[in-house]
């Protein structure tokens, strides 16, 4: 059984199905404008925009993505996107209301633009190779055979009453069928909603009752590192908190005997016993694809909601022409569906371009730190892109786990998730890629929906410069923004709030169910311009470093993560009166989380015995990617007069820095520094 998935399509030996036309409100479609699948679609592998041949150099187009977003954009979503009904407005933007709308009145499927209008084309080319765990057991998915699962997926969905506009929470390990299950909601109108298959039941209830989903996909166990994962016993956990679930489909990973229960329905059956045709819904530019929780400065984590067309042309876009992505080429991306990486460099992204793109199931590591190395000879990819914490990892282990491999076949090689440090940035360049591949520092968020600052695309030969992102990508204006005054900070050699001045059609709609948040977050630190939380610093020539977050965000070994989440866990320990928790760099997960821990008066456990179980309270609460480096049983916390704890004070004790602590007079309490610098001083030595 284990394997039926997907030898499924080829076994029943059926074609790619064939299209037709419906309109789920029950309503006849009105296709204005002959566009009704007409695939326009250009040969994109000469020119790089053929669209805009007339423009002789990347600066002078990307002066007029800025100038002309209607053109720019219009002409890009008609010519690369297939549309079911025509758009009329290209943009209806307001950020100050946080109010986004791109490609009003178009109607398309992005399942359709991801897979069947390939399929159509070249059924038998490589859309999926799912790299699984153990080395050397991978699988090749054809758009022909993908079709077919998605269509299977989409009526075992549907055939269970799953609709248009439903949240479908997907808690997989990387494989075809999580990648068939997000196209499939895409296909009918369900909203999914990804959660990263290694967050605990706690937080993946949380996030399946803050989007009120009623199904769930969940497999039997998952597989990683050559450990065994157990899937279903979390989503059973976490389905009990959350009454809203209707429905858990269980697909079979491994084939161990889970106990399955009143809810639960065994997907590979219901996928065996479902026809391999489906009509996709026409849905609205503007419908929700997907929502995905990332973490913000306080407890809640936010569900960022992308909709179908605009998100689409952007990830489709950023993907071909930041990795100049040529036909049949294998595209690489490590990240994990359950990332919005992962999101848009895995599945929306390569599969817009009918590219073939790799499922990574396993880890940098397993069963050496040979692994992506391997894997590139293997498979002969031609783009990598991965994050700095598996680079900086690697690089400790040695260059000889990199060189014994054949990476000739690499082309370009990518990273984000965090600053890329030089060091690691030189290693990548000379040791990984020989010199001979561009290497993309891309800057991008969860809400970019795509890369918005990179090196590439940019004039031929263009420098690109060790360890910052440098560019904007079309159609972005950042601009850096001074925090105390508000002002703009004009010219080179300045350093101050990064944001984006201009709408493009990649970003954020909203926070699922809370759009004040999301006007509150986003666009009035810094009225009507999109703040991005990070801080960054503007070179002479006008490119662009990240100098890291300027909110109480940490970025973990590319885990994003608010300090506050940790925190909430932390004050639920009995014995906890208040906490306050930092970042503090850190050499290979790029920040360490220092948590500094006031207890209640008289009391007597072992601090051993508190810290293990604060550990474990978060790793059961969120996730072990969450468990504090350091615990710190503190005799106070450094607090205004007004009773607010001056985090820059912590941040600089956990980071080694006690004489640059500056001006602490203004403390209630200034003798408490003293004290936390003395206790921080212990536990490093102990150490
Ligand atoms: C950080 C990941 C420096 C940044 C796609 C951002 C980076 C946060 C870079 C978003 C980079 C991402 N250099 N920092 N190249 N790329 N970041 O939402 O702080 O998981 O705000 O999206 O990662 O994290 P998220």
């Amino acid at each position: 059984m284990k394997r039926l998935i997907l030898s499924l399509p080829s076994v029943l030996g059926r074609g790619a199905s064939k299209l037709k036309l419906r309109n789920n409100a029950n309503t006849t479609t009105s296709l204005q404008g002959g566009r009704e699948f007409s695939d326009e679609a250009v040969d994109h592998s000469t020119t790089p925009f053929p669209e805009f041949d007339s423009f002789k150099t990347h600066d002078e187009l990307y002066q007029f993505s800025l100038n002309s977003p209607e053109f720019f954009w219009g002409t890009l979503a008609r010519s690369r996107l297939k549309w079911f009904r025509d758009f009329g407005q290209v943009k209806d933007c307001d950020l100050i209301r946080g109010h986004i709308r791109w490609f009003l009145d178009g109607q398309l499927n992005v399942a359709v633009n991801c897979v069947d209008r390939h399929a159509e084309k070249n059924p038998d080319s490589i859309a999926l190779i799912w790299e699984k765990d153990e080395p050397g057991t991978q699988e090749y998915v054809s758009y022909r055979e993908l079709l077919q699962l998605v269509c299977r997926m989409s009526n075992v969905l549907e055939s269970h009453g799953v609709k248009r506009g439903d949240r479908v929470a997907i808690y997989l390990p990387q494989s075809p069928v999580a990648v068939a299950a997000m196209l499939a909601c895409a296909r009918i109108g369900a909203i999914h909603n990804v959660v990263f298959a290694g967050f605990s039941a706690e937080a993946l209830a949380g996030r399946i009752i803050d989007a009120q989903a009623e199904t769930v996909i969940t497999a039997d166990q998952g597989v990683r590192g050559g450990k065994i994962i157990e899937l279903k016993h979390v989503v059973d956990e976490a389905v009990q908190t959350c009454p809203c679930v209707k429905r858990v489909f269980v697909y079979q990973r491994t084939g161990a005997d889970v106990p399955m229960g009143k809810l639960d329905i065994n997907l590979d059956k219901e996928l065996a016993s479902q026809p391999d045709t489906h009509t996709p819904a026409v849905l609205d530019s503007e419908d929700y694809l997907f929502m995905l929780y990332t973490s913000g400065s306080t407890g809640k984590p936010k569900g960022i909601a992308h909709t179908q067309a605009g998100y689409l042309l952007y990830a489709g876009l950023t993907m071909k022409h930041v990795f100049d992505y040529q036909d049949k080429e294998l595209f690489g991306c490590v990240a994990d569906i359950g990332w919005i990486t992962g999101h848009s460099y895995v599945v929306y992204g390569p599969l817009s371009n009918g590219a073939a793109t790799l499922l990574f199931e396993s880890t940098p590591v397993y069963p050496n730190p040979g692994r992506y190395w391997e894997t590139v000879e293997r498979l002969k990819l031609n783009h990598l892109y991965l994050a700095p914490t598996a680079l900086r990892m690697l690089l400790k282990s040695g260059n000889s786990w990199v060189t014994r491999y054949d990476r000739s076949s690499l082309r370009k090689l990518g990273c984000v998730g965090e600053p890329l440090n030089r060091e690691a940035w030189e290693w990548f360049y000379e040791v990984i890629g020989e010199k001979r591949c561009d290497i993309c520092d891309t800057w991008w968020q969860t809400e970019t929906g795509g890369i918005a600052i990179t090196p590439r695309p940019s004039a031929p030969g263009a420098e690109i410069r060790p360890a910052m992102p440098m560019r904007p990508f079309f159609g972005i204006e950042p601009v850096l923004m001074e925090p105390q005054m508000g002002t703009e900070l004009k010219g080179g050699n300045v350093k101050g709030a990064l944001c984006i001045k201009r709408p493009w059609p990649g970003m954020a709609r909203t926070i699922y169910g809370d759009h004040q948040r999301f006007i509150d977050t986003y666009y009035k630190t810094y009225h009507g311009l999109y703040f991005t939380g990070d801080g960054a610093y503007r070179t002479q020539d006008g490119y662009y470093q990240i100098t890291g977050r300027m909110d109480d965000v940490l970025n973990v070994s590319g885990h994003r993560l608010g300090t506050a989440e940790i925190e909430d866990v932390i004050d639920d320990l009995e014995e906890t009166a208040e906490s306050a928790v930092v970042g503090f760099p850190h050499e290979i997960k790029g920040w360490g989380i220092y948590a500094f821990v006031v207890l209640k008066d008289e009391v007597n456990t072992p601090e051993n015995e508190m810290k293990e179980q604060l550990k474990a309270m978060v790793k059961q609460r969120i996730s072990g990617f969450a468990q504090p480096d350091v615990i710190m049983f503190a005799p106070g916390l450094p607090k205004t007069r007004s009773g607010k704890i001056m985090r820059r004070i912590l941040r600089k004790i956990a980071a080694n820095q006690p004489e640059e602590l500056g001006d602490v007079s203004t403390l209630f309490d200034p003798g408490v520094v003293d004290a936390l610098a003395e206790k921080h001083n212990q536990i490093t030595k102990k150490s």
